[in-house]
């Protein structure tokens, strides 16, 4: 199980200990493009198997400090080459990857996680607003299934108390993402709805809550109670934490 959450390593880390802000790999300039060609060749062998390596590696391809990220944020890339610097820069290694993929699978089955001013894994940006502003404008271009959007009040999976705690970064985007935008991060029933209502968000993602809750939209639907969710078990290693919270039916009838 562990490694099919994909967490980061160092990222993974970063919930109990802060390490220093890591840096895109400092490889040249040559060597990214040929990353993508690599990325595209592996998209573009027809099967199954590449459908894992979709999922792996493209389908939520940022935010929480995962590779795009490291290179989105100045806290971390500190390149000179064309990949380092501005925003257009700093964003090229994105939005060039998405765009390799959405040509083998059509930018209908192609979606981008992004984690505005998001901190998990010690990630940091000078100008969160300004840098996000542009890759949503750019992404927005590609006609992506989805943008999906971690709210800063998380990070990772844990509460940050130094945050708004209203979502905000759906809301700074809506305004200029044309495109489905699935909001995450802290939600509850109400807040969920409540985003929807506002217009910020097409949809809502439940992480924590629906990994203890394996029926949890038929909770919300009832609005039955949720069971609370065991972090110690989170990328466990195992399958406890994973298949064995009961349904709500079950308990009842328990
Ligand atoms: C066990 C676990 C694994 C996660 N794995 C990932 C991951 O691989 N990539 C990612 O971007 N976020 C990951 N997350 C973060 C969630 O996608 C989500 O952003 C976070 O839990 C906040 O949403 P929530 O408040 O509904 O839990 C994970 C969260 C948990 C609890």
């Amino acid at each position: 199980m562990r490694n099919r959450v994909g967490r980061p390593r160092a990222a993974s880390r970063a919930a109990t200990r802060v390490v220093g802000p890591r840096r895109p790999p400092s490889a040249s300039r040559g060597r990214l493009p040929r990353f993508i060609e690599k990325l595209l060749d592996t998209q573009a062998k027809p099967g199954f198997a590449n459908c894992r390596k979709l999922h792996q590696n493209q389908s939520h391809p940022n935010g929480n400090g995962y590779l795009f990220d490291q290179f989105l944020q100045d806290g971390s890339n500190k390149r000179t080459d064309s990949y380092g610097g501005s925003f257009e820069n700093r964003a090229r290694f994105l939005l060039e990857a998405t765009r390799a993929v959405i040509s083998v699978w059509g930018s209908d089955k192609v979606a981008v996680r992004l984690g505005p001013s998001g901190s998990f894994g010690d990630m940091a940006d000078s100008n969160p607003e300004g840098l996000f502003t542009y890759v949503a404008t750019e992404l927005g271009k590609l006609d992506l299934a989805y943008l999906h959007l971690i709210e800063p009040r998380v990070r990772g999976n844990v509460e940050d108390d130094t945050r708004d705690p209203n979502p905000v970064a759906a809301k700074l985007i809506r305004s200029i993402y044309p495109g489905t935008i699935i909001a995450a991060g802290g939600f509850k029933a109400d807040t969920a709805e409540a985003i929807i209502a506002a217009g910020d968000a097409n949809l809502v993602a439940f992480g924590r809550d629906f990994i203890s809750n394996p029926d949890l939209p038929e909770r919300l639907r009832r609005k039955a109670p949720l069971n609370p969710y065991d972090r110690e078990t989170f990328f466990g290693g195992t399958d406890i934490g994973y298949v064995d919270y009961p349904f709500y039916d079950q308990r009842v009838a328990a």
